[in-house]
């Protein structure tokens, strides 16, 4: 049997221009003042969702050469990077140092130790969307390593007590983009925000 390789894999993520549904659904709530950051972008399909829609976005990746068509686009930052060095893209000597955003967006890509710096790079309002493959994916397809599947509740826990969790699933989706065993999450970064009486932040329309 002929063995698949991550290029083989980028190449197939590659032909999907598609945003996630997930993403699209929770796109709307995402201000415009702010960058979109589009973490692990690929083909940039989902900075390119939040562009059409009048954000800036960042896009990063170790490979960018998919992007080529967005480096006269004012409103695109392109930025090539690899993610899982010494060198964190948070981190003081790293492109995103200091930076902050209205929304992240991460789609199949897992790399666990930049969870907390994925939280503290949201402005307040914030939105993380996330969504990546999980447990019991690799009884049907790749990725199998654990190390790339989100383990039960494992998104719930990165944003439990930081950011207001508007919507969050696990389980094996078929009819999607890439079907797989998936978990996925939108929570917003407004629990310090309230206009409120009672200090309960904002309702979000889902
Ligand atoms: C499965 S693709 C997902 C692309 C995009 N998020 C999407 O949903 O269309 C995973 C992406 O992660 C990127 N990637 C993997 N390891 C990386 C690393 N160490 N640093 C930066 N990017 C990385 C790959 O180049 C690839 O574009």
């Amino acid at each position: 049997m002929q063995k698949i390789t991550t290029d083989d894999v980028r190449a197939k993520h590659l032909r999907i221009t598609e945003p996630s549904p997930w993403v699209a659904r929770f796109a709307p709530l995402v201000a415009t003042n702010g960058p979109v950051l589009d973490l692990a972008c690929g083909g940039g399909r989902h900075a390119r969702h939040f562009l059409q829609q009048g954000h800036k976005a960042v896009l990063i990746d170790r490979n960018t050469d998919a992007l080529s068509d967005l480096t006269e686009n004012s409103a695109a930052e392109i930025i090539t990077f690899d993610m899982e060095t010494d060198t964190s893209p948070f981190g003081a000597d790293g492109p995103l140092h200091g930076r902050q955003f209205d929304a992240i967006v991460v789609v199949n890509y897992l790399y666990r130790p930049l969870f907390p710096a994925l939280v503290d790079a949201l402005a307040p309002g914030g939105v993380l969307i996330y969504e990546t493959f999980a447990r019991g994916n690799e009884e049907f397809a790749r990725p199998r390593n654990p190390d790339h599947l989100l383990i039960s509740g494992e998104l719930l826990d990165l944003a439990t007590g930081r950011l207001q969790i508007v919507a969050y699933e696990h389980g094996r989706l078929e009819v999607t983009d890439i079907p797989g065993v998936k978990q996925r999450l939108c929570a917003v970064k407004d629990l310090e925000i309230s206009t409120r009486d009672d200090g309960e932040p904002a309702v979000h329309c889902l």
